[in-house]
């Protein structure tokens, strides 16, 4: 896809049937760090076949990890071991994807040997000191540029050293990163979060067989351990039901079922959120697979109404913001979300994005430093920007089913980055939507 993807999409319809939306692009990445320092061999299914989780998959690659696949969401990973990642020959460029950065800072910090991090012009403007300064504690030696953004020049140390940290924002990308390289750090690294976030790497290394210590709200582990080689089953992303889960909402008619869905307790935000606005969400088939919660969500149409988000929902619905608010632009009377400063240094900056999109489509909102406030009522057609943000595009183009006009989108192309097959997936069960 090139940068001038542009998704235009019919006004109306309804989204009917049952799908399995992309895998889960957090627990993407982790399979292959993961797989690539066990011991043996790691049999991943349901991975995500998108931009950023292949730039992680690449990368390890480039440090000579043997890894087969992606086939039909199968892919094999011969773990090198703790000690067996080789230096690149060029530096690691890692495209959009700031969860490979910043996750791979950590464990990259903790090598033999020096490596270079890049990334795209978004990537590069997204803040890396929350990353670089905590391991800069732990001994690491890492140069970023004046302003704190990518390019990361990782050079080798002796030894890193445990740390224990009070994190200054609520970042899984941070907690893991420590986590990462405190697995190369002599004695513990602890880390406190000012609030709960996605916890799919503490699960995932004590699926390797790796202690993660628990105290309160602290999570810890040893240096100098190893991981052993297991299977993972990467459930559906609820990021990307999230798209779904809004349209079938505000969509007259609708009645879709979303198959397999990771339901970690991390994650769930939004559809607590959806519910408190009114919508109609099914939960079934709840099972554990591979130490995560995945369930089937039927969903269909309800009249939402306005909320005040509940700030502790913030965290868990980080990624879903984007869809949320075009759910609030549907609803009846005012969303107040606050709490959600994170939000201005995604992919885009969210807030001010998606203000710009919904009042071009005649919807009244207000962007505050830390949310927005928007008032439901209709929406209208236009053209948006989603400034290459994957999850504004998808947004959008759901908009559509309650616009009363046309609504065209431009630089879509990096849906490709979290959600390969959006449109097709999303025309296959109702969404008037085609690519210009
Ligand atoms: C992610 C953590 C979140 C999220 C991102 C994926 C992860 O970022 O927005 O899409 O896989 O750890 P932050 O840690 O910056 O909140």
């Amino acid at each position: 896809m090139s940068d001038s993807i542009r998704f235009h999409v019919q006004p109306g319809g309804a989204l009917k049937g049952a799908i399995r939306v992309a895998g889960d692009k957090s627990i993407s990445h982790r399979s292959i760090m993961m797989g690539s320092l066990a011991e043996g061999t790691t049999h991943v299914s349901g991975f995500l076949e998108g931009e950023d989780a292949l730039a992680t998959l690449n990368a390890f690659k480039a440090m000579g990890v043997k890894i087969e696949g992606p086939d039909n969401g199968k892919v094999v990973v011969h773990g090198v071991g703790m000690h067996g990642l080789q230096q690149p020959q060029a530096s690691l460029d890692v495209g959009n994807s700031g969860t490979s950065m910043r996750l791979m800072s950590g464990l990259l910090a903790g090598q033999a040997f020096s490596t270079t991090l890049i990334g795209d012009e978004s990537l590069t403007k997204r803040p890396m000191k929350r990353v670089t300064d905590p391991l800069a504690l732990m001994g690491a030696k890492i140069e970023t540029t004046e302003t704190g953004t990518s390019p990361l020049n990782i050079s080798s140390v002796a030894a890193l050293k445990g740390i224990d940290y009070d994190m200054p924002m609520a970042s899984a990308q941070v907690k893991s990163c420590l986590l990462l390289a405190g697995l190369y750090a002599e004695g513990e690294t602890w880390v406190t979060e000012p609030a709960p976030t996605r916890d799919h790497t503490e699960r995932m290394l004590q699926g390797f067989g790796y202690e993660v210590m628990q105290d309160g709200p602290r999570r810890g582990v040893k240096g100098g351990g190893k991981l052993t080689a297991c299977d993972i089953d990467v459930p559906a992303d609820i990021s990307s039901a999230a798209f779904f889960l809004v349209g079938a909402s505000i969509a007259e008619g609708s009645d879709l079922t979303l198959q397999h869905v990771g339901m970690n307790p991390t994650r769930d935000g939004v559809i607590n959120i959806l519910r408190l606005m009114g919508a109609d969400i099914e939960v079934s088939n709840e099972r554990v697979i591979g130490g995560e919660p995945v369930a089937d969500l039927r969903v269909r149409s309800a009249k939402l109404k306005g909320i005040q988000i509940p700030e502790d929902q913030v965290p868990l619905a980080i990624d879903e913001f984007p869809a949320l608010f075009v759910a609030a632009a549907c609803a009846e009377g005012e969303t107040i979300l606050t709490g959600a400063e994170e939000l201005r240094v995604k992919e885009s900056d969210r807030i001010q994005v998606m203000a710009d999109g919904l009042i071009a489509l005649g919807v009244d909102a207000k962007p505050t430093p830390d949310g927005i406030v928007i008032q439901g009522g209709s929406i209208g057609g236009g053209s948006v920007n989603s400034h290459g943000d994957h999850r504004i595009a998808m947004s959008f183009a759901m908009a559509a089913l309650r616009a009363t006009g046309d609504i065209s989108i431009d630089d879509c192309a990096n849906v490709n980055t979290s959600f390969p097959g959006f449109v097709e997936l999303a025309a296959s069960v109702g969404l008037q939507v085609s690519v210009a």
